[in-house]
């Protein structure tokens, strides 16, 4: 059997997405045998809704057995799941997280993704345990610059919210000097740190910028100004593209939170073969067993096994054991554990076929979670 399987990613032109699709199309790859294939075509949205959903027409019209679908604007994830409803095709969101309530409009749909908190809390620990709290120029006030995602994004707003936030919590006094948007693009960062620079000048101890490729402008404009990252200025992105954590390594950037593309992508990938094998997932799937989430479409953020362990009993999936008979509840908790700091959505549970994961049916003992610290060339 071949299935047909569309993938709609955003834009292509964006580093992070790119090495996600490229897993995503090997890990299909590797999932073929020799009677089941899958025919797995990716399109650019070229960061154009319209363009998208035609993409999603011409999908549909085609007959696909399932959809992989990175929205250009989150909030057109309606319309959308109106029309593969209509065609009973399931979709798989990725990446940018659909409203609540839009996600509760059919049982066919899902959404992976990892919890945006958890990177922007990152982010701002590293500043926070910097030996002068990232206040560079000594003046007893952190004055920041944040270069955001597209605010359309949630990941966007918590990264922002949350890096500012571990700050704050930890007693250290802040400044907003400037917070503008660079939509995801390595370009719009330079641009934007550039205009800063020249604006506040010494006055700014840190740069925030919601991913790397912003980052990785930034540090242009960083170094054309004449400053030097961890001397009188610090830089912090996320995602932990290779190039950041070489000049993590450097000491050109002073750190970023590892977004990891790997396990999104097969978390993605798992989902859209069990919809094509007519299963639910998550909360859909709960009717014709035990595993019963309070809050379906709850976020979950998971900070560690431990973690982990706790909010399974919390969703009381312990009763869910059941549903991995081979495994039992050490591979419910190694889904929810894998998708990590991952947005676990109640659906996600299910979405993981953890059996491939488990070597020996034993959980690895320390398999980290998916946001990392990077910093001075350390995971943690
Ligand atoms: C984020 C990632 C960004 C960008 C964005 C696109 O998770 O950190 O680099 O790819 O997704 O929505």
């Amino acid at each position: 059997t071949t299935y047909n399987i569309g993938v709609c990613i955003y834009k292509f032109d964006d580093n992070f997405m790119t090495l996600y699709r490229q897993e995503l199309e090997s890990y299909f790859k590797s999932l073929e045998t020799d009677t089941v294939k899958y025919n797995v075509t990716i399109v650019d949205g070229k960061g154009d809704m319209a363009e998208q959903t035609n993409q999603v027409d011409t999908f549909l019209a085609q007959g696909v057995d399932a959809l992989i679908v990175n929205l250009v604007q989150s909030s057109s994830a309606a319309t959308i799941t109106e029309k593969c409803k209509s065609a009973d095709v399931p979709v798989v969101y990725i990446n940018r997280e659909p409203a609540a309530e839009d996600m509760a409009a059919w049982d066919k749909i899902c959404y992976v993704g990892a919890d945006a908190r958890q990177s922007g809390t990152y982010q701002g620990e590293i500043v926070r345990d910097l030996p002068n709290k990232g206040d560079a120029n000594g003046d007893g006030v952190v004055s920041y610059v944040m270069i955001m995602g597209d605010p359309e994004n949630v990941d966007a707003q918590y990264r922002t919210e949350f890096s500012i936030k571990a700050l704050t919590d930890a007693g250290i006094q802040v400044e907003e000097l400037f917070n503008q948007r660079g939509d995801w693009d390595q370009a719009r960062g330079q641009e934007l740190a550039a205009t800063a620079l020249s604006q506040f000048g010494d006055k700014i101890d840190v740069i925030f910028c919601n991913n790397d490729a912003m980052a990785l402008g930034a540090a242009q404009a960083i170094e054309a100004a004449g400053r030097v990252v961890g001397e009188n200025i610090y830089l912090l992105g996320v995602d932990a593209l290779d190039e950041c954590v070489e000049m993590v390594n450097a000491g050109t950037m002073t750190g970023t939170v590892l977004n990891d593309h790997v396990g999104q992508s097969h978390a993605a990938v798992d989902a859209a073969i069990k919809y094509i094998n007519g299963e639910l997932i998550g909360s859909a799937a709960d009717a014709e067993g035990p595993v019963q989430p309070e809050h379906p479409h709850a976020v979950v953020p998971v900070a560690g096994r431990d973690d982990a362990e706790e909010r399974l009993g919390a969703l009381r999936l312990g009763q869910g054991a059941a549903r991995f008979p081979h495994q039992g509840a050490d591979a419910a908790v190694i889904a929810l554990f894998r998708l990590g700091n991952g947005t676990v959505m109640g659906q996600h549970l299910e979405a993981i076929q953890p059996q491939r994961r488990l070597k020996g049916g034993k959980i690895p003992a320390e398999k980290p979670p998916e946001h990392r610290k990077i910093r001075h060339g350390k995971m943690e």
